[in-house]
């Protein structure tokens, strides 16, 4: 383990710091898009929807993916009780991702696109970060030393960072003719790839939560346990499979769907595991909910819950065939990267904060803990309406009276002005709690210059 006071403000914070800056860049973005669902005009000029939506999902997707590395940098560090073993590559490859994604990000305000939904930039944009990911593969195994007896977490790390490359690179499959020449192969692979990849960035961030539980409670067993294991292959085979609920509405063969969704249901077992667990969960919780980083994983454990009734509701292709394309999916969308992906690599932020010797004032918890309250509260709020405004629409969708578009848009207004109003909240809150954050990260790093 390295020394709990540590004073070095490493390239592994560099990127959570980085990240937290994506956050909260990418929800003023998310707010601005949704303040152009209720005034279409708003901003039109400038940075209209096409542009608004791109700049705000990027952002909030490289919060997750950048956060992601430099927790498993940090926790791969403390298990293996060792310094990286190159530091300068870890350094290359944070610079990489910091220009690329500048880069991407203004590109997107220039209008420039190319890509296709989720990774809209050039594809040329896409070189730099597969070289990134790249290094982190190269500097991951190599300060990992070797693969023997290694605890569930480090399995988790590896299957995610080796399946996000080949997702990635999948994911960009379209640029060959022989897939793009073909519609439905195209859609296939695409939705596939990107459904697989959220299970790889998944690996990433669970193996980190795992880690910190077993960091936070002392109890070395809980990564080597033969459940914590089951658990890891019914992950791994969802991250292979449970992409076929992607592609309920496509006209393509039909074996792909039934296993899909029988692998899909596969995740009631883990639903029933996190409820069976789920009164321990409980009463740590209370004992250590003093603990900010613990508290964002009961935050977490929550969330899991609620969008796991959804994901599994949605997997029923009887009822995916409503779902899909509406307010419904950007609900499970945004679900599950807030609730769950975001929750989680707060714990970590905080956690790592707690490494640094620098101790955050009372008045800074008391911010923190009413910004966790409002922002959860929010969430609840602004996933609800989305998830009224999906049905809403998918009525729309399938009903027989030909209601026009305009009409059917100005009767979800109610849901989409709570949508913006919990958004404004709900940044407010996460604002709450990143400031005393970020503002420990800089003194961290200011006293290292001393
Ligand atoms: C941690 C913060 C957030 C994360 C991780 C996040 C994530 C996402 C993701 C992944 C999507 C794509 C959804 C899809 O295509 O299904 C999305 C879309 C969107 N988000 Fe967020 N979001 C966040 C915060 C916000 C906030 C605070 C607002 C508004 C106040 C917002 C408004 C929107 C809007 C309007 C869209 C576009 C939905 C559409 O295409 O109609 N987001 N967000």
């Amino acid at each position: 383990m390295e020394p709990l006071h540590n004073k070095h403000f490493s390239t592994a914070k560099l990127f959570v710091l980085t990240g937290l800056l994506l956050l909260s860049v990418g929800m003023i973005f998310g707010l601005g898009a949704a303040a152009q669902y209720i005034l279409p005009n708003f901003l039109k000029q400038q940075l209209s929807f096409e542009k608004m939506r791109p700049l705000h999902v990027s952002a909030v997707v490289f919060w997750i993916i950048v956060a992601a590395m430099g927790s498993v940098f940090t926790y791969l560090q403390q298990y293996n009780g060792k310094k990286l073993r190159f530091p300068l590559l870890a350094k290359v490859q944070f610079m990489i991702f910091l220009i690329t994604i500048i880069f991407i990000l203004i590109s997107y305000c220039f209008g420039e696109f190319g890509g296709r939904e989720y990774w809209e930039f050039h594809p040329f944009l896409a070189m730099p970060i597969a070289v990134g990911w790249i290094l982190f593969l190269i500097n991951f195994i190599v300060s990992l030393g070797t693969l023997k007896k290694q605890p569930v977490y480090v399995w988790m790390w590896l299957t995610g960072i080796v399946f996000f490359l080949f997702t990635f690179l999948e994911s960009y499959l379209w640029l060959l003719p022989y897939f793009r020449n073909n519609i439905i192969n195209d859609m296939t692979v695409q939705w596939k790839s990107y459904g697989s990849m959220v299970g790889t960035w998944n690996m990433l961030i669970y193996g980190s939560s795992i880690f910190l539980m077993e960091k936070i409670s002392g109890n070395k067993e809980a990564g080597r346990s033969p459940m914590a294991f089951v658990l890891y292959f019914t992950g791994f085979t969802n991250l292979l499979f449970n992409w076929g609920h992607h592609i309920y509405t496509l006209p393509t063969h039909q074996y792909i769907q039934y296993v899909s969704y029988a692998i899909s249901m596969t995740e009631l077992f883990i639903f029933g595991r996190i409820i069976y667990t789920w009164r321990t969960t409980i009463s740590t919780a209370q004992r250590h909910f003093h603990i900010m980083s613990f508290r964002m994983l009961a935050a977490a454990d929550f969330w899991v819950f609620l969008n796991l009734v959804q994901a599994i509701v949605m997997s029923i292709p009887a009822i995916n065939v409503y779902t899909h394309g509406t307010h419904f999916t950007v609900a499970h969308t945004m679900g599950t990267t807030i609730g769950i992906n975001t929750f989680l690599l707060l714990s970590f932020a905080f956690d790592m904060l707690h490494d640094s010797d620098v101790q955050m004032k009372p008045s800074a918890f008391v911010l923190i803990r009413f910004g966790f309250w409002i922002t959860n509260i929010s969430l609840l709020v602004f996933w609800l309406s989305l998830i009224f405004a999906g049905i809403a629409k998918a009525h729309w969708q399938m009903s027989a009276e030909r209601t026009a578009f305009n009409t059917m848009m100005e009767q979800l207004r109610p849901y989409f002005d709570t949508v913006l109003n919990a958004g404004i909240v709900m940044i407010v809150g996460f604002l709450l709690m990143l400031y005393p954050l970020v503002k420990n990260l800089f003194k961290a790093y200011l006293r290292t210059e001393d």
